[in-house]
């Protein structure tokens, strides 16, 4: 079998050391010398097919993969291409993925039959000014690498079409590509359609190709669905194009990986794997240790420092920020968050946007609730709940405590049990604690109220007013005794 010319994967090294051969390619790239008029790239994500298989009553592309759905990774790998247009084709019932993505730049094009892929392109077909290059992205294939998209673009021309493909070793449901004797693309065979000569190749279509506006119109046109599904395939655009002599240049995919698609929940599985190992090995690379790369869920950006370490099971989602040396426990939710060099979060914290400050150590067992920020070597320990609180530096909580709406100064010692009684039952009240102040254990701090700076508050003390500096209030009932007092006795049946 002639070996595909597509290009053979990227090695690693070649990031480091550019590639001087390389350059007068680069040149070619039309976004780079061309005036952008000529050839306007326009973005269409394929996202009507109704997902079946899913078994679900959240429509297929809506499927959270590392949180966000599906069709928003594509989305999102769509705009860092920064086309002219991205249009996304959405079919019956697909209201409701309109409704969860309608803040993103995209027009929306309805299918509302779903008659195959080239039925659904078709439906876009009007919009596309001729002299646009068309890129097809699929809503269920939510991994492909901008870097890979560039490289497709670069091989497509006024005169030629690309297309990815990719070697699969299980190639089957994949439409198959037939070269000819002298390795050049002739058309795209699907599964359904193929011969058992055909069922055998390995280089399968992922669907995505990049075609000139007017070129791509015109095939659309004459599509047919006599296969064996009744459908009319985009695919078959390739043999249209080979008959009019078209250049069709194929593209390897780096890893199949990158064009995995979604079918069931099985694929989701494998595609949220796939992710988060994609992930883990971008912040290894970067210097941090993860103590497993297959228990580490990243749910959004991380900014690491030097010499971060990630313990087993953490997930982080949002925008987290790590310092240097920052160190992070099993099994904690670290989410929107900065957390400053030398802090250490021990097991099982759930950590919701919080600014937390360097040195500092946090739990195991620990919980933020949003808006909360500490300074430097502030210690939060077991079974302790913060929200929206500032905590001075070297202040420390340790044990079973809930701070909420408060404003702790410096040096501060909350003792175990203590509770900000924030909540009224209508309003919520702060409560204030000054520098130096020592809260006993057991203490119930009734807000709206202030315990003054170097105040000792004694332990299972209720506070209702205010306390004052460097003095010791108490507010607990006083202890008796009663002499001769005897334990009652069972009474006899
Ligand atoms: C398609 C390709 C196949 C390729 C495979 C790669 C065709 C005919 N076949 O097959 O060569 O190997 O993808 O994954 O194109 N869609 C619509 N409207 C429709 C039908 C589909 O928008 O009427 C969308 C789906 O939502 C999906 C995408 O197009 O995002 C692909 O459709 P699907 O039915 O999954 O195609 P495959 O059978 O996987
Ligand atoms: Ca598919």
């Amino acid at each position: 079998m002639t070996p595909p010319r597509g290009s053979a994967p990227q090695r690693r090294d070649s990031r480091r050391q550019p590639d001087r051969s390389r350059e007068p390619d680069r040149n070619r790239d039309p976004d780079r010398n061309r005036e952008p008029a000529r050839a306007a790239l326009t973005i269409v994500i394929l996202a009507a097919g109704q997902g079946k298989r899913m078994r679900s009553d959240l429509p297929k592309v809506l499927q959270p993969l590392a949180g966000r759905p599906l069709l928003q990774h594509v989305i999102d790998t769509a705009r860092s291409l920064d086309p002219a247009s991205i249009h996304v084709v959405y079919g019956h019932g697909g209201e409701q993925v309109r409704e969860a993505l309608k803040s993103e730049p995209v027009s929306w094009v309805r299918q509302s039959e779903q008659l195959g892929t080239g039925h659904a392109l078709q439906q876009v077909a009007p919009r596309l000014a001729d002299d646009d290059r068309v890129l097809v992205l699929y809503g269920d294939v939510p991994l492909t690498r901008s870097s890979t998209l560039r490289q497709l673009l670069e091989r497509a021309r006024e005169d030629a079409l690309a297309l990815l493909t990719v070697m699969l070793d299980e190639p089957t449901g994949y439409g198959r590509i037939v070269r000819d004797s002298r390795g050049r693309v002739r058309r795209i065979v699907e599964q359904r359609d193929a011969s058992k000569r055909e069922l055998a190749l390995r280089e399968c279509s992922t669907g995505v190709m990049v075609a000139p506006a007017r070129s791509l119109k015109r095939w659309l046109a004459r599509l047919k669905n006599d296969n064996a599904q009744r459908e009319y395939y985009l695919t078959d655009v390739i043999a249209m194009a080979v008959a009019e002599r078209m250049a069709v240049e194929p593209l390897v995919a780096p890893s199949a990986t990158e064009v995995l698609g979604v079918n069931d929940k099985a694929q989701l599985a494998e595609v949220e794997a796939a992710y988060r190992l994609r992930q883990a090995t971008e912040l290894m690379l970067a210097g941090v240790t993860v103590i497993d790369p297959a228990r580490l869920d990243v749910r959004g950006t991380v900014e690491a420092g030097r010499d971060v370490v990630l313990d087993v099971n953490v997930i982080l989602e949002g925008r987290v920020k790590l310092g240097d040396r920052v160190r992070i426990g099993p099994g904690c939710i670290v989410r929107d968050c900065e957390i400053g060099s030398d802090t250490e979060v021990f097991a099982h914290c759930v950590i919701d946007r919080a600014l937390i400050g360097r040195a500092c150590r946090i739990g195991p067992f620990a919980r933020f609730r949003p808006s909360s920020s500490l300074d430097e070597g502030v210690h939060i320990g077991n079974f302790v709940e913060v929200k929206n609180t500032r905590i001075g530096a070297q202040s420390k909580a340790n044990h079973l405590t809930y701070l909420g709406d408060a404003v702790i100064g410096t040096a501060v010692n909350v003792g175990a049990g203590t509770v900000t009684c924030n909540y009224d039952g209508a309003n919520k009240w702060q409560t204030h604690i000054g520098d130096g102040a020592f809260i006993g254990s057991g203490s119930m701090l009734v807000a709206p109220v202030s315990i003054g700076a170097g105040a000792t508050i004694g332990a299972g003390s209720t506070i209702t007013s205010d306390a004052p500096e460097r003095q010791l209030t108490l507010g607990r009932a006083k202890q008796m005794s009663v002499p001769g007092w005897q334990r009652p006795k069972k009474r006899q049946p």
